[in-house]
Order: C-alpha cells, then sequence, then structure tokens
C-alpha cells in the first residue's frame, strides 16, 4: 500500500528520476547534468533513457525530470519509442498519474517546423494524466547564439529552487559547490593480463542469432568504397558497399550504418597513462558495449568520443583535477554562466576537439584520473545513413551514400567528420576489414500500389533513399518514377549518372537535373520542378502521385515547397492559401513526405 507513510519514506528518501530520450546525446549528457546538480543537493538521483525504464513503475514516482529531444520530422528519439507508445495508450487512467511532481525539458532546433513537439506533447500528456507541473516545459534551442544552455540555465535554476522547497535539504547539510569533485559514475579496477573472469558484458561484434541492434551490432564486411566524385571536386562522395550475408537484416530501403572508431593519438595524455592496464569497472548500469576486462587504450581510442566538440560539463569536471592556478581559472570561466559567450568562441564556433582542449590544458590533462575518463568523454555515437540500395536489386548487400564531412574554420587543421572520415578510409584490399552496423525502418513510405507514381526531389546525397526506391520498383518492374536530382557540375558530382541513364532509357525514370554551377545563374531543383509544372500537376492531380523531398535541410525544403505551391497556383489554377492547404492535406495524408538533416 502507498500510503502517507509510504509518501513520507519517499520524501525522507528526497528521490529523484531523471528520464531521458536522446538521439545525439545532448539530451543525455542534459539529463546527467541534472543528475549531478541533484547529488550536489544531496538527492538521491537515477538517471535512466526513458526505455530502459520499466514505466510501469511511473505511477508510484512522485517527482520526476523528463529530458527529452525531437527528432527529425517531430519524432521521438529511438531511445523512448517503447516509453512514448506506453503512454499513449487509450486505456490510461486519467488520474493515473495524480501523486507525480515533474518537469519536462525539450532540446530541439527551432529551424525545423516542429519545434520542440515531442517535449510539449509529453508535458501535455503527462497533465492530462493527473501530472502536477512544477514549471513550464524548457524549450532548449539549437539555433540560440549559446545553444540550449541559454534555456536551460535560468529553467534549471527556477527548477531546484522549487525542488529545494519541496524537498529541503537535511539540516546540518549544505549544496555542495561545482568545485568540488564528485565521486566517479564507475569504479575502476585494474587487473591483471590473465585476469579470469570479465567484470561486466562482453559484446562480440557479431551476434549470430539475434536481429543486429545498436547493443548487438552485426559486423558487416566492406565489399567497395568507391568515390563517385571527381578527384578536382570539393567535396569527396562515397559509394560504399557492404555484404550482410547472415545478418538476417531484410530491410529494403532505409536504414542505419552507426559505426566510428577513432585512432586517437593520445598526445599529452597518453604518455602518462598506462595505455595497456587492463581495467575492469563495477558500478550500475555498466557501458554495454565496452568488453571488459578493456585496455585504457581501448577505451580511448575506440570508445570514447575524443574528436567531439566537449560540452560545458567536461569544463567544470575538468576543472576539478587542476593542478595549475592559471589553467583551472580558465576552465572555471568556461563553466561559468558568464563564460559561455567565450566557451562558444572557443570550442563550438571553430568545432575544437575534445582532444585539442586537452592539449590546451596539458596540466589538467596530464592529471585527470583514469576512473573519471568515462564521466569526462562521451562515448562514440552511433551514425545513421540511408540506405542508397535495395536488396532486391543487390541480395545480401546494403550500399550507403555518404559525403565524406570536411570542413575548415579558423583552427589551421581542417575539421573532419568521425564516422565519414572513418568509413572513407576503409578498403577491402586492406583484407577482412568490416564495420558494426545494423538497421533500422526508415521515414519514407512508398507507395504499395504499384501503378501510384512518384516525384521524388533528392538534391546532392539527399538522392540516397531514392536510389534505393528506384532499385526497388525498378526490380518489381514499377515505372512512374520521377526524379529531380540537383547538383553543383554534370563533369563534377553528376554521381550514378550512367546508372540514371540507363534507367531513364529503359523507360523506367524520368530524370530533371539541375546543375547549379554549371552557368553562370544558379540553377536549382526547385526551378526544374517550376519548369516542368505541367507533368507535375498531371502526376499530382490526376495520377494520385506520392511527393518525397531528401536532402539537406537548411533553405532548400522551404525553396521546394514554395515551387510546389507555385506549380498547383499556376496549374491547378489555385489560390495562393489553397495551394498552401492542398500541399498541407498531401502531407497529413503522407503523400507528401520529406527526410531532411542538416
Ligand atoms: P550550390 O552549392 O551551387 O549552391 C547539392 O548540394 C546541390 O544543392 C548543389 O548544386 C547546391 O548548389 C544545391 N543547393 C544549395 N542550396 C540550395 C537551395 N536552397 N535549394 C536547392 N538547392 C540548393
Amino acid at each position: 500500500m502507498t500510503s502517507a507513510v509510504g509518501r513520507a519514506d519517499a520524501m525522507a528518501a528526497r528521490r529523484l528520476l531523471v528520464l531521458f530520450g536522446s538521439q545525439t546525446g545532448t539530451a543525455q549528457d542534459t539529463a546527467e547534468r541534472i543528475g549531478r546538480e541533484a547529488k550536489r543537493r544531496h538527492l538521491q538521483c537515477t538517471v535512466e533513457a526513458l526505455d530502459s525504464y520499466d514505466v510501469a513503475n511511473l505511477i508510484s514516482e512522485l517527482l520526476v525530470v523528463f529530458v527529452c529531444a525531437t527528432t527529425g520530422q517531430g519524432d521521438p528519439p529511438d531511445n523512448m519509442k517503447l516509453f512514448w507508445r506506453f503512454l499513449f495508450r487509450k486505456n490510461l487512467p486519467s488520474g493515473a498519474l495524480c501523486r507525480l511532481d515533474y518537469a519536462v525539458l525539450g532540446l530541439g532546433d527551432s529551424s525545423y517546423p516542429k519545434f520542440n513537439f515531442i517535449a510539449k506533447k509529453l508535458h501535455k500528456r503527462v497533465l492530462q494524466l493527473g501530472g502536477n507541473p512544477l514549471l513550464p516545459v524548457a524549450l532548449g534551442d539549437d539555433q540560440h547564439d549559446l545553444g540550449p544552455d541559454a534555456v536551460i540555465d535560468p529553467w534549471l535554476v527556477a527548477l531546484w529552487d522549487k525542488i529545494l522547497m519541496l524537498y529541503p535539504l537535511p539540516s546540518g547539510l549544505e549544496v555542495i559547490s561545482p568545485d568540488v569533485r564528485l565521486p566517479p559514475k564507475y569504479t575502476l579496477h585494474y587487473v591483471a593480463e590473465d585476469s579470469p573472469q570479465p567484470n561486466g558484458i562482453l559484446l562480440q561484434p557479431t551476434a549470430p542469432r539475434a536481429a543486429p541492434s545498436e547493443l548487438c551490432p552485426f559486423a558487416a564486411l566492406v565489399v567497395s568504397n568507391q568515390r563517385l566524385t571527381a578527384q578536382s571536386h570539393f567535396q569527396d562522395v562515397r559509394l560504399i558497399e557492404f555484404d550482410v550475408t547472415g545478418s538476417g537484416i531484410t530491410c529494403s530501403i532505409v536504414g542505419v550504418v552507426p559505426a566510428g572508431l577513432s585512432p586517437w593519438q593520445s598526445g599529452v595524455y597518453g604518455s602518462v597513462l598506462p595505455m595497456d592496464q587492463l581495467f575492469a569497472l563495477s558500478g550500475t548500469a555498466l557501458p554495454a558495449l565496452l568488453p571488459q576486462p578493456c585496455s585504457i587504450r581501448h577505451l580511448v581510442t575506440h570508445y570514447l568520443d575524443i574528436s567531439c566538440v566537449p560540452r560545458r560539463s567536461f569544463f567544470q569536471l575538468l576543472s576539478c583535477f587542476s593542478t595549475s592556478e592559471l589553467e583551472r581559472e580558465k576552465l572555471q570561466e568556461f563553466s561559468s554562466a558568464q563564460g559561455q559567450e567565450e566557451l562558444y568562441s572557443y570550442c563550438n564556433r571553430p568545432r575544437r576537439s575534445t582532444l585539442e582542449v586537452m592539449w590546451d590544458f596539458p596540466h589538467t590533462t596530464c592529471a585527470i584520473p583514469p576512473e573519471y575518463l568515462l564521466d569526462l568523454i562521451p562515448r562514440i555515437r552511433p551514425r545513421a545513413f540511408s540506405i542508397a540500395s535495395s536488396m532486391l536489386a543487390h541480395p545480401d548487400r546494403i550500399q550507403i551514400l555518404m559525403a565524406v564531412v570536411q570542413y575548415k574554420t579558423w583552427l589551421s587543421k581542417p575539421r573532419r567528420g568521425l564516422c565519414s572520415t572513418w568509413l572513407a578510409s576503409l578498403h577491402p584490399e586492406q583484407g577482412d576489414v568490416r564495420v558494426p552496423l545494423w538497421v533500422k525502418k526508415g521515414g519514407l513510405k512508398f507507395p504499395s500500389d504499384p501503378d501510384t507514381p512518384i516525384i521524388m526531389i533528392g538534391p546532392g546525397t539527399g538522392v540516397a533513399p531514392f536510389r534505393a526506391a528506384i532499385q526497388e520498383r525498378v526490380a518489381q518492374g514499377r515505372r512512374g518514377n520521377c526524379l529531380f536530382f540537383g547538383c553543383r557540375q554534370e563533369s563534377k558530382d553528376f554521381y550514378c549518372q550512367a546508372e540514371w541513364e540507363e534507367l531513364v532509357a529503359k523507360g523506367f525514370l524520368t530524370l530533371f537535373t539541375a546543375f547549379s554551377r554549371d552557368q553562370e545563374e544558379k540553377v536549382y531543383v526547385q526551378h526544374r520542378i517550376l519548369e516542368n509544372r505541367r507533368l507535375v500537376w498531371e502526376l499530382l492531380s490526376s495520377r494520385n502521385a506520392h511527393v518525397y523531398l531528401a536532402g539537406n535541410a537548411k533553405q532548400m525544403p522551404a525553396a521546394v515547397a514554395e515551387a510546389l505551391q507555385s506549380v498547383l497556383q499556376l496549374e491547378g489554377g489555385l489560390s495562393p492559401s489553397e495551394a498552401e492547404e492542398y500541399l498541407a492535406a498531401l502531407e497529413r495524408s503522407r503523400r507528401f513526405q520529406s527526410e531532411t538533416w542538416s
């Protein structure tokens, strides 16, 4: 029975649960930050991914902070999808969460139309189920000059005020200052080389029977790795093929290849770390993908993401280890609210990596106790790519079309994407080269009716999911495939040209190309849509065509939507507002779908 006594016990325990739904790690990092701040306030705090938490227990919780990102087109992150489905079950009683005090912190990007949709919806739903909100929902925004912290910092101040009002500090205790080092997440024990029993979970790269998943990826053989753009072109775009025979992967359209192993030359820190020393971890919720025992070398080379731009929490923790007054002062400044603008200029704007920051603070770095490495540096995150091939056309094979991420900032070394640089460096000639991967369902759904035509708009690598769809449909003998493709120059980055031309010749594909830099004036896919408006209108109005858009999320999606609305006005005679509504209706009925990324 959860009686008043039970509640009083819980109050005495001062228990806070922080649940997160995180796709890229920011929500998790924020949740962990809240966890640390809770510990400084002597609260018993558990931080857990929403899908790892047994949601049936929510009914007996008293104090929960939800930290949720919104991904893609207003979707929940992968690690809260089960929770999401449960929460929206129709049969949940309206007062189910009436004991719960809660707060929702959202992380989103206001350049996307459904800004913080998940956090807002979660807040509403918990309220509807009887929960008591402690604060209005926080809407963290990646677009803000100072990042989401600009919203999170003041919101957290208000949150702690509220929580300490409800759960005052036990007498004689004070809030622990940020300068005081908290114990590490895990305890690290050095073990001998012949240590008999791994302490933790040892995962093999291949799991013969289980379906490949993030915790159990399939080690796929790299079969080919081909550069598709001219050597002289600024961008290196690769078509990489994997053999997935025996994986049980049957996915035919879109999926994910996550990976990322960085050969890390440990530099300054490497010289003081016992790199080949084996260790085992103990603690709760041990990192599943870290083999144990594990060497420090493996940890810093293959597990920790030393190339990511460090977050503010990194500086805060780092400052606790500093043996140099000068370095400590600087680190403390970077972790303070007032130092955020400077931190942004130092780190985020030039995309300075964690390793580079460590080089800048050599005294502090050399003093980091190895057991804190897992608190300091996030793990390498999986990356998602659209699958660019169909398994009907290429049995047991998966191909991805990937631009190698490389750009310049004012730092002298060019910035390189961890995963794409690594993938591009793999060649089958090197021997048995394997990549851990798994697949998930893609967001784009193509029509099952064989007679429904599709209009695909995919400039650049946005064409990847369409290559898969076209291959699949052609293998099924379906015609009615219309593709708008855009790139800079016909001679430099018109990838898959020969494939498209063959399909055009066979009558399977109608292709419109926009080579933006082959003439003085820029020509983009939206211009080609307008030029071919009669066909587009005909396909939409008489043939019930579905429209798909994929590619970079900056200005292109809005420009394409505008072009489609112009088609509706010019050819269909609709007014501007009718055209807008027509397109919105197409979107609602999923006849217009997009997959965009930034
Ligand atoms: P640009 O680089 O010459 O401006 C693939 O990246 C193609 O998309 C390139 O030809 C690129 O042209 C083009 N592109 C850039 N901005 C775009 C926009 N707002 N709408 C459509 N295409 C765009």
